[in-house]
């Protein structure tokens, strides 16, 4: 394995080591199922991809794949709507632990591996689709990722993705004013907003996150150019991420609107409800795309 792909896992252990150890423990089935029903509805609070992207209603006998599943919330949600999953994760803990989650819903269909995004181990046209939520603009190669993605897809399959915003609030105004430009991070290093974002540990942070992309409306046409029906929406604007201040603002946030448990599952932790000023912006200004495309072709 390269260096980068080391550091890459490297820092994803640490990071879910830090934030996530103590919640798989001990976890029952009947207390995993209902993580996954208050997840859900969580995302449905946020409309988030994997509730307004994914069709979770036809998703019953599908095959779907998804690629750096992390905490293993995602494809729990849906291994509960009856697909058949697939999880690859470049991080064997993270595998194993989204395979415990299939094991526990008794979900016989549904396996998790430790694999590449840039090289994944299955044929042409193997699934209906392939979603991924936050991670392949954490590879060193994105391009090549989307491409597999393109490859794995059914003729008429779809990908399901979320990847990093640049023309948001989070990447000029709380990255690139104070870290990139003010620090002067972005002249000379060339993976600064790697350095500059993601960590969310409880414990201080020892290992760097070696890549971190964000991609322009032009960047993303240009990444899924061989897919038809791109669409694109922005989403997720936290005041909490401002620097310094962010902290602050989080104590207040959760004072006033309170959290949802439906955090737990993926981040560790009840989620802070996002105040109606923040769903708005995250419309206009947000540092997610939610991305759905389509591979052409009808062979489903
Ligand atoms: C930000 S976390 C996202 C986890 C999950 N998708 C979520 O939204 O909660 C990134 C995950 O992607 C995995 N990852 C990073 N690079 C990868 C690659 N090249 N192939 C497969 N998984 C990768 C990491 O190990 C980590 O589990």
């Amino acid at each position: 394995m390269s260096a980068v792909k080391s550091d890459i896992q490297a820092f994803w252990k640490a990071l879910y080591d830090s934030l996530y150890e103590d919640v798989d423990r001990g976890l029952t089935r009947e207390a995993l199922l209902g993580s996954i029903d208050d997840l859900e509805d969580m995302f449905r609070l946020r409309r988030h991809l994997a509730v307004v992207e994914m069709p979770l209603a036809e998703l019953a006998g599908k095959k779907v794949l998804e690629i750096g599943p992390g905490a293993g919330g995602h494809s729990a949600l849906f291994a509960r709507h009856g697909a058949e999953m697939t999880a690859v994760d470049l991080t064997l803990a993270r595998a194993r632990a989204t395979e415990a989650k299939f094991r526990l819903m008794e979900a016989e269909s549904c396996h998790a591996l430790q694999g590449d995004a840039e090289g994944l181990p299955f044929a042409d046209g193997t699934f209906d689709i392939v979603y991924s939520n936050g991670v392949l603009h954490h590879t060193a190669d994105t391009e090549r990722a989307i491409a597999e993605v393109h490859r794995v897809l059914k003729p008429g399959g779809r990908a399901v993705i979320l990847l990093y915003c640049k023309s948001s609030w989070h990447y000029w105004i709380n990255m690139f004013l104070p870290i990139g430009l003010a620090q002067g991070k972005a002249f000379g290093d060339r993976d600064w907003l790697g350095k500059a974002t993601e960590w969310g540990g409880r414990n201080k942070q020892t290992v760097a996150n070696p890549i971190t992309r964000c991609y322009t409306r032009a960047g993303i046409e240009r990444l899924f150019a061989a897919f038809d029906g791109l669409t694109a929406r922005k989403g997720e604007f936290y005041w909490y991420l401002v620097p310094k201040l962010g902290r602050l603002y989080r104590k207040y946030q959760i004072k006033k609107y309170g959290t949802h448990p439906g955090g737990v599952l993926v981040y560790g932790e009840p989620w802070p409800m996002q105040s109606p000023l923040e769903k708005t912006l995250g419309e206009w200004m947000g540092f997610a795309w939610f991305i759905s495309a389509r591979k052409p072709g009808d062979g489903r």
